[in-house]
């Protein structure tokens, strides 16, 4: 390696980790609907990426999401649909200067309108003849999720405009959104039925726009603001005056837009509105502002993700003061003990802020904050709030007056050393930054936590145990670890005050049936650290029995894909602990699956290479040489999935003779390759 390269390397290595960290903040985003970073953080490492794309244009990739806007598609149960215009994002600013560099690229006579940047999700509405034909979500900008059955359920669009001085098709876009009053109550409901809460009205108007039942969808309440008309022979020559018209023909666009002349006219309709949308019915995160004249508009054009004609400026986080009154700490599942700050309740952004979490030490020890400071509590429109500074204290107010003082250097904060659940003293391993609880077999919420991990869905899959079953066996001294749970009888579940005998019996159904989930999700179901779902599936085909893998070193583990050395050391103490040995062989008397079936070994016998590994594959049509079940099992044989329909994830389409026209209308439409069975079969041969 030359200098040069070794000094690039870590910039590669950057661009490379932020490509990573915002396709996943994507995901949380729009279809977890989970998001985890703000939207400041969230532009900060966006420029930062483009920034370094632009340096190493050897890494392009179309991928990359500096490239293309998240994508919220997924869902299962809707049409998707090409837009006709890509729905495209906005670029984001901050501040006066920003706003100026925008407006300096724009012709010197533009005007700009102003508008409030609402917080919701953005739909696009077809009208055809006047009728509302299609309601599209963003989706990755490209097609969306056709949810015109939810969207009929707001009072406020029209289904049909009865005009003549319409044209035969238009557009209007605009944001979705459930208003602050409906939000409360929503969650106020799910809090009674001890149902997770919305973070915000944005993931709430999300959730409720993807529900598959519209009239849960009506009760719920959603409204929309449109604020963006598109269409060809539209009337009108600039933005206002679109708005303008489609007010007239019934559509709800808001009161707050302004056609401003110049920056400082700007400011003082974002001064007025950073105050005046507390008093608003919905939620909004910014301003968005637009060049008024359309064929300025078209001039300016669009890059790949954003119009130049328009920008964002979001406005500050929302920011308290208040204090940090204690710091509690609760342990979870592997033991990991997170701090929490207790804090006096402060309203923020709409809702009571009393608790944030502190993450780890090294998160306390870089914000120094301890008991009894006041701390700044933040919100971005999206984020569960977090602690992000202090307040100097009395002591260092004096310390200025008479430097000698050395008070605040005395008195620091101490992470506790005890498992706050039972005692035991915390161990920190090194490289990590979490404090741990080593009493895994002792420690209440570590107990729990590993039978509702086993338990669980994606694990053995159990019904009737849920989590406040769980707590109650346990407190009843029937549970204590996973073993148990195959030694527990129906008189003994039915006794109990809240169960009795009809889930009784249901749980004891669940417990029988989870004797045949395979191998590779009991493996999963074991709750060794680190070991997921995917991870266990690999480490069940090569050690195929309990027996195996007992016997396996950290090394042989390492060989296996995607174990590192962590897994493989975790993996190794795992069977190292004498209590766990117990555990398996209570359950293999139980008997469950600890090994492969045999069904199972002969499928991955007869699995000839990995040639189409991790590929969905779509048959279609008639085929000359071999049967259509025929190629399935070749698809099989050779590590590939075959797949019904066609979608954005599906990698290629085995195409034979008189393909049906709707497959192929949308894997063209998607891009999607269609290939030939003589190309497939030299592909595998
Ligand atoms: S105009 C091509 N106007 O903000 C530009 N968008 O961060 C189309 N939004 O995807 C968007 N209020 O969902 C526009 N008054 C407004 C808006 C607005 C909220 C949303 C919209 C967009 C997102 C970009």
């Amino acid at each position: 390696m030359d200098l040069f390269s070794e000094i690039e390397e870590p910039e590669r290595e950057e661009l490379k980790r932020l490509r990573k960290e915002l396709e996943e903040a994507n995901y949380k985003y729009y279809v977890l609907n989970m998001p985890t970073l703000s939207d400041r953080e969230f532009d900060e490492k966006m420029h930062r990426l483009q920034a370094l794309e632009a340096q190493y244009p050897d890494m392009f990739d179309p991928k990359s999401p500096t490239q293309h806007v998240g994508s919220d598609l997924g869902k299962k149960g809707f049409e998707q649909v090409k837009h006709k215009y890509p729905m495209l994002s906005l670029a984001n600013s901050y501040s006066r200067e920003e706003i100026e560099d925008w407006v300096r690229k724009l012709p010197s006579n533009a005007e700009i309108v102003c508008e409030l940047k609402y917080d919701g999700l953005s739909i696009s509405l077809w009208y055809e003849n006047g009728v509302l034909t299609k309601a599209l979500t963003r989706g990755d900008g490209q097609q969306g999720d056709d949810v015109i059955a939810n969207i009929k359920t707001i009072p406020s669009i029209p289904w049909r405009i009865e005009r003549n001085d319409i044209p035969a098709f238009f557009e209007l876009r605009g944001e979705v959104l459930l208003p602050w009053e409906r939000f409360e109550a929503l969650n106020k409901e799910r809090e009674e039925q001890e149902e997770p809460l919305f973070a915000n009205p944005r993931n709430a108007a999300s959730g409720t726009l993807k529900l598959q039942d519209p009239r849960e969808v009506a009760r719920r309440g959603l409204d929309a603001y449109l604020y963006y008309m598109l269409g060809e022979n539209l009337p009108g020559t600039t933005h206002y005056e679109r708005l303008e018209t489609a007010k007239r023909w019934g559509f709800h666009i808001s009161d707050a837009i302004k056609v401003c002349k110049n920056v400082d006219e700007v400011m003082a309709y974002i001064a007025y509105w950073d105050t005046e949308r507390k008093n608003l019915p919905v939620a909004t995160d910014g301003i968005v502002l637009k060049v008024n004249n359309l064929v300025q508009q078209e001039e300016l054009g669009f890059t790949a993700k954003t119009p130049r004609w328009a920008i964002a400026y979001k406005f500050p986080a929302e920011k308290q003061l208040t204090l940090l009154k204690e710091i509690t700490y609760q342990v979870g599942r592997t033991g990991v003990v997170t701090p929490v700050a207790n804090l006096e309740p402060v309203q923020l952004s709409g809702t009571i802020v009393q608790r944030a979490t502190l993450h780890n030490e090294d998160f306390i020890r870089s914000l120094d904050i301890r008991p009894g400071d006041r701390v700044w509590v933040e919100k971005g429109g999206e984020i569960i709030p977090k602690i992000t500074g202090r307040e100097k204290r009395e002591e260092e107010l004096s310390t200025l007056n008479s430097p000698t003082s050395i008070n605040s250097q005395l008195s620091t904060f101490n992470f506790t050393d005890k498992c706050p659940e039972c005692g035991t003293p915390l161990v920190r391993i090194p490289g990590e930054a979490a404090w741990r609880c080593p009493n895994e077999s002792g420690c209440p919420p570590q107990i729990k936590g590993k039978i509702e991990h086993f338990v669980s869905r994606k694990a053995m899959n159990i019904d009737g145990l849920g989590e406040e079953t769980i707590d109650l066996l346990y407190q009843k001294d029937l549970l204590h670890n996973i073993a148990d749970i195959y030694d527990l009888k129906l008189e003994d579940i039915a006794a109990q005050e809240r169960l009795g005998e009809k889930s009784a019996q249901n749980m004891l159904a669940g417990i029988e049936a989870s004797k045949q989930v395979p191998w590779a999700r009991v493996l999963f179901a074991l709750g060794i650290r680190m070991v997921g779902e995917t991870t266990a599936k690999k480490i069940a085909r090569v050690y195929t029995s309990i027996d195996a893998l007992q016997w396996a070193t950290a090394e042989q583990l390492c060989a296996i894909e995607d174990v590192g050395p962590q897994i493989a050391e975790n993996i190794v103490a795992y069977f190292n602990d004498i209590r766990n040995l117990e555990i398996l062989d209570r359950l293999r008397k139980a008997g469950l699956q600890m090994a492969l079936s045999e069904e199972e070994i002969s499928n991955l016998k007869s699995q000839i290479s990995n040639v189409l590994q991790g590929q969905s594959i779509v048959i279609s049509g008639t085929f000359s040489q071999h049967s259509r079940d025929e190629y399935k099992a070749l698809i099989e044989a050779h590590g590939g999935k075959n797949v019904g329909s066609v979608s954005k994830k599906t990698s290629f389409i085995l195409a034979g003779e008189n393909m049906g026209p709707e497959k192929r209308k949308k894997a063209e439409d998607l891009g999607i390759q269609l290939m030939s069975e003589e190309e497939f079969l030299q592909m595998i041969q």
